[in-house]
């Protein structure tokens, strides 16, 4: 008899963002230099103090830790949250491995199979693959490059919600879009989220990543009044301290009962790396100003890319106003393809660029086909070389079809 894999196992994605790796190898090992705007892998440097608490590592043992997270480590959340001005109890808060297991536990401990998630896109590709391991379908709201991807009315999202809607999920600042969205529009996906008696879940992975920071922006859906049971927040310290391989992130909630079934999922896979936990309580403790400079630099790195991209002819970007990736649409018709060959067959000055093609990004068939998402993950100078190889590859691939 033959063995067959699982339906769940069949229908699983593979990551748009990592999927054309190979064509990166190949390319790398016939001489090019391939810049990867593929990824949401930061450059900047991990502080200092961080890596030192890494090396002096007090303890005879690498242990597990509690699960819900090491005493001190939840302590230093605790005490984040708290300088933003949002009191949390430690209940309140399970550390995860990643904010992927944030979101992880997110579903797996409010959605059954076959229940409806809405979600505005171009989204996060990777909740294709939660959405598909916790066997919910997404259901997208699409959303226009033309009005900087800002929700549309409420009633085009009311009208996307049936008997098996169970939750919004709103990333804000958004990956892909570089979309921050105003209070007003949080407060109307609250509504919403109250008239419909919904779980909101917000991923703020990118909280800080805001270039034009507004006096009135929530600085968390924590910080909503009237739907506190139904709130839960994705956290993770992979962007804000540079950490994304410390893997560690959180579940936030003021719901006891979904904390409790939080805390059982946790359970089950025992806890989240003790090592990783000691580093985020010295990322806790670093200077105030190390966010905000790290900000700067990458609205730097914005301006650079949205200027290169604005002056190419037939590419249409809406500026992003957080986070640290846009989609920019381009002319071309099958940015898959593009994304490919730019690894396969183009390259100046033994030189390449990789994107990740939109497609993925989005749940709706035939969206994004002409879209690349691009994440400013490297220095001024290099995106700006990277710039210059991008609009060359355009016209190359054009002339050539
Ligand atoms: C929007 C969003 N949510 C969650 C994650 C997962 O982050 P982590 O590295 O903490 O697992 C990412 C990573 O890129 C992300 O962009």
């Amino acid at each position: 008899m033959k063995r067959s894999l699982s339906t769940r196992a069949e229908a699983m994605p593979a990551s748009q963002i990592r999927k054309l790796v190979p064509f990166a190898d190949q390319a790398k090992q016939k001489g090019t230099h391939v810049y990867h705007l593929n990824i949401g892998q930061p450059d900047v440097k991990t502080a200092p103090q961080v890596l030192q608490a890494l090396k002096h590592f007090g303890e005879d043992v690498i242990s597990y830790s509690p699960s819900r997270g090491d005493h001190a480590y939840v302590k230093a959340v605790q005490g984040y949250y708290e300088s933003l001005g949002i009191p949390l109890s430690p209940s309140n808060i399970n550390i995860t491995t990643g904010g992927s297991e944030a979101v992880f536990f997110a579903f797996w401990s409010t959605l059954n199979p076959g229940d409806e998630i809405i979600i505005p896109e171009p989204f996060y590709t990777n909740y294709n693959g939660f959405a598909c391991m916790a066997g919910v379908k997404i259901v997208p709201v699409t959303t226009q490059g033309a009005n900087g991807f800002h929700l549309p009315p409420k009633e085009d999202i009311v009208a996307k919600i049936t008997p098996n809607t169970k939750a919004i999920l709103l990333c804000n600042p958004s990956n892909p879009t570089g979309t921050v969205y105003t209070r007003q529009e949080v407060d109307m996906i609250a509504e919403i989220v109250k008239e419909h008696s919904l779980w909101m879940f917000c991923d703020e992975v990118y909280r800080e990543f805001i270039f034009e920071p507004q006096e009135d922006l929530y600085k968390s859906a924590l910080q909503i009044e009237g739907i506190e049971d139904q709130v839960v927040v994705i956290d993770s310290i992979s962007k804000r301290f540079s950490m994304c391989g410390a893997r560690l992130g959180c579940v936030i909630s003021r719901n006891t009962e979904l904390m409790e079934a939080v805390l059982r999922l946790a359970q089950a896979r025992l806890s989240s790396p003790q090592v990783a936990q000691v580093m985020g309580v010295a990322a806790h403790e670093l200077p105030p100003e190390t966010i905000p400079n790290m900000i700067d630099e990458y609205k730097r790195r914005r301006d650079v890319v949205y200027n290169a991209l604005t002056q190419m002819e037939g590419v249409h970007v809406a500026q992003p106003e957080g986070a640290f990736y846009l989609i920019p649409k381009l002319p071309i018709d099958n940015t898959e393809d593009f994304a490919k060959w730019l690894l396969t067959d183009f390259s100046y000055e033994d030189k390449t660029v990789m994107v990740a093609p939109a497609s993925g990004f989005y749940a709706t068939p035939g969206l994004g086909y002409d879209e690349i998402r691009i994440a400013y993950v490297l220095n001024t100078d290099l995106l700006a070389d990277a710039m210059s190889l991008l609009e060359r590859a355009i016209d190359q691939y054009n002339s050539t079809r």
